[in-house]
């Protein structure tokens, strides 16, 4: 099994949060922190971009989580698309302030706790998308101030609870694809749902879907309650998987627990605790494809060199899987992308969508070069950037970057980006623009990496990708609510890195979000006081004032919250090119002269 670096940093944490919880209960976080760090103990799985502190005074900088700015209580709990997986820890039911929960399209299982009846505050409860079964509480019915309810597309069933119709102030409800059975409750706030409520549960009746309810007595009349049989074995199925679901959260703690220690220490230790992984996926039956001739070598070559990969050659990890540095006997540098998971039946799809990535060429681009189809796994094989991703030039080596090579690396990302959207055919949208998917070569010249692939992986039902969804600083707040990518969304994600490239400071760094606020709410904030030059970092040597005011003007076009009003990367190029970069000639002359 191979295990990438990011994966380790959540089991990590994993062993920390469980160290900390078993040794040090007494620290000193809030009770609303304590309630978070238990129901994290209870998720044994996550794509590992959440890294919560436990060591912090109170969780309102952990990401996805909100607090009210003067009581410090817990307000949203909003981590949707992070894989988590696991069971919903009673003691959500603790955070009494809680108005929004949003655990949507993860992988949770078990019940939904009757304990979240006790959130009296909640406005907002989205956990569609997981694997949660048992049966609906009725303790949800106490929810006063709900307004929207979705457990749409989970493994729930037996009756909605009649308690539900006083949900006075409910306006969204759904509880489409379930299991659930029985006739909706028809006194109070339900009956006026409709069908596009319910889709999708094979055993419901009543005037909302127009099914006549059988009057056997089986189900719940529509006037009256739930039979208690029903109840109780439900109670009793609840208390016996709690204590499984308990038993096996231990166990998988302690499992984690111990591959943190051991797997972490071979790693460590020996830089290659399993190096046998890629030449397992090569072994068995790979085929190489190769786009124009693009790589000079036999797929025998190939093969036998990607048998000799392992953990030493890793040269980053991210969410599409692990990139290692593949050199060569010719000298020639190559970076692999290993990409694990994959729907099946997907093999074709994901090959004539390869085809097409292979086939676009452009100076900033990074150029794919072909592809290995092995039955475990895809090996993208790209072109190897010497300068690394901007991610880590801006953030761990900045005084490498002064303003003209930032503004040269903006105008590169710009036309990379304009050549996706207007000059490929088919257009393509990105979809994961981010700093780390700006690579700089070796005159940190910059390229747009990963096009494309967002696409590749996103979820064929859905058509919501849950890659993406890692990278919450850069999402424009309509891809966040619909999950639709569209060219204005790779816009504001550009209009982001633009700011991150002037400030230096990464869209959710904790500055930001101590102020209640990411980086593009601190650029509006400067905007209403005049002050938007302030967010240009002070490291940054030779700023030049003209450019600077043309370029806030257009990362502020490019952040607008409506999409209409942002420009198309076409016009951001022009206006690059003619307001900010406007070079002086004798500049260029003076330089090279001296
Ligand atoms: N073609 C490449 N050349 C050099 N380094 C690369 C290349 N592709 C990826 N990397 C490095 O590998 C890291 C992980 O890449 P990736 O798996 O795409 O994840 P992410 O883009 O989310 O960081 C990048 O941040 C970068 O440092
Ligand atoms: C929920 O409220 C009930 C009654 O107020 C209380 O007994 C119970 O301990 C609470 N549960 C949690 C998890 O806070
Ligand atoms: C919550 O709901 C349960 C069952 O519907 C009910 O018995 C209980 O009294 C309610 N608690 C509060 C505090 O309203
Ligand atoms: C349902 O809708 C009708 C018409 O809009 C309204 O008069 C009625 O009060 C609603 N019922 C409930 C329980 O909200
Ligand atoms: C409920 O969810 C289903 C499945 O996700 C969806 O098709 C339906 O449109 C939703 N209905 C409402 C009212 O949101
Ligand atoms: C309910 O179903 C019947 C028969 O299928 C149909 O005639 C009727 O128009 C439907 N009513 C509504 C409100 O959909
Ligand atoms: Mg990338």
């Amino acid at each position: 099994m191979h295990i990438c670096l990011m994966e380790w940093q959540g089991l990590w944490l994993h062993c920390i949060l469980l160290v900390l919880l078993l040794i040090n209960k007494s620290r000193a976080i809030s009770p609303d922190g304590e309630a978070l760090l238990s129901f994290w103990t209870a998720v044994v799985g996550s794509d590992g971009n959440l890294q919560w502190r436990p060591e912090d005074p109170d969780p309102c900088n952990w990401k996805g989580v909100k607090c009210d700015s003067t009581t410090k209580r817990v307000i949203h709990l909003s981590i949707p698309y992070h894989k988590l997986s696991g069971s919903l820890s009673p003691d959500l039911g603790k955070l009494e302030y809680l108005r929004i929960l949003a655990l949507h399209d993860n992988n949770f299982y078990g019940n939904i706790p009757s304990e979240l009846g006790n959130c009296s505050k909640l406005q907002g409860i989205y956990l569609q998308g997981n694997y949660l079964s048992g049966s609906i509480p009725n303790e949800l019915g106490n929810l006063s101030e709900l307004e929207i309810l979705d457990i749409s597309s989970n493994s729930l069933s037996g009756y909605i609870p009649p308690s539900l119709g006083n949900l006075d102030k409910l306006v969204t409800f759904n509880v489409s694809t379930n299991f659930l059975i029985g006739a909706i409750p028809s006194d109070g706030v339900l009956i006026n749902f409709t069908e596009s409520s319910f889709v999708g549960n094979r055993g419901l009746c009543g005037r909302q879907i127009n099914v006549t309810c059988k009057d056997d007595g089986g189900g719940p009349g529509t006037n009256s309650q739930s039979p208690t049989s029903a109840q109780n074995q439900g109670r009793k199925k609840y208390s016996g998987r709690l204590l499984i679901s308990a038993l096996a959260t231990v166990g998988a703690l302690l499992l984690v627990a111990l591959m943190c220690f051991w797997g972490c220490f071979l790693y460590k230790k020996f830089g290659k605790n399993d190096g046998k992984s890629l030449a397992m996926d090569v072994s068995g039956g790979a085929s190489i494809v190769m786009f124009h001739g693009d790589l000079p070598y036999s797929s025998k070559d190939i093969i036998k060199k990607l048998e000799t990969l392992n953990e030493e050659h890793i040269i980053g990890c991210g969410g599409f899987g692990t990139v290692y540095k593949l050199a060569m006997d010719d000298g020639s540098i190559f970076a692999l992308k290993r990409i694990v998971k994959m729907n099946e039946g997907f093999d074709r799809f994901f090959e004539r969508e390869l085809e097409i990535l292979g086939s676009i060429k452009h100076r900033y681009l990074v150029n794919l070069r072909g592809y290995c189809n092995s039955p475990t796994s895809k090996l993208l094989i790209y072109d190897f950037l010497p300068g690394g991703s901007l991610d880590e030039a801006l953030h761990e080596r900045s005084e490498l970057l002064d303003w003209d090579a930032r503004l040269n690396i903006i105008m590169g990302a710009a036309k990379g980006l304009a050549y996706l959207h207007h000059d490929c055919s088919p257009r393509i949208i990105h979809r994961d623009i981010k700093s780390s998917n700006i690579l700089l070569d070796g005159n940190l010249e910059a390229r747009v990496s990963d096009f494309g692939l967002a696409k590749l992986l996103e979820d064929e039902e859905s058509h919501i990708t849950t890659i993406v969804a890692g990278t919450f600083g850069y999402l424009a707040p309509e891809y966040m609510q619909s999950g639709r990518a569209t060219e204005k969304t790779d816009v504001y994600s550009f209009g982001v890195l633009v700011l991150e490239v002037l400030s230096g400071k990464r869209p959710t760094d904790a500055s930001f979000i101590e102020k209640g606020l990411n980086i593009v709410g601190w650029l509006n904030f400067l905007v209403t006081e005049n002050r938007q030059r302030e967010i240009v970092d002070p490291q940054c040597d030779g700023v030049q004032g003209d450019s600077l005011d043309a370029l806030l003007c257009v990362a502020i076009q490019c952040v607008s919250s409506s999409p209409e009003e942002r420009p198309t990367m076409h016009r951001v190029v022009q206006v690059l090119e003619s307001e900010v970069m406007t070079p002086c000639p004798s500049d260029f002359y003076d330089s090279s002269s001296d």
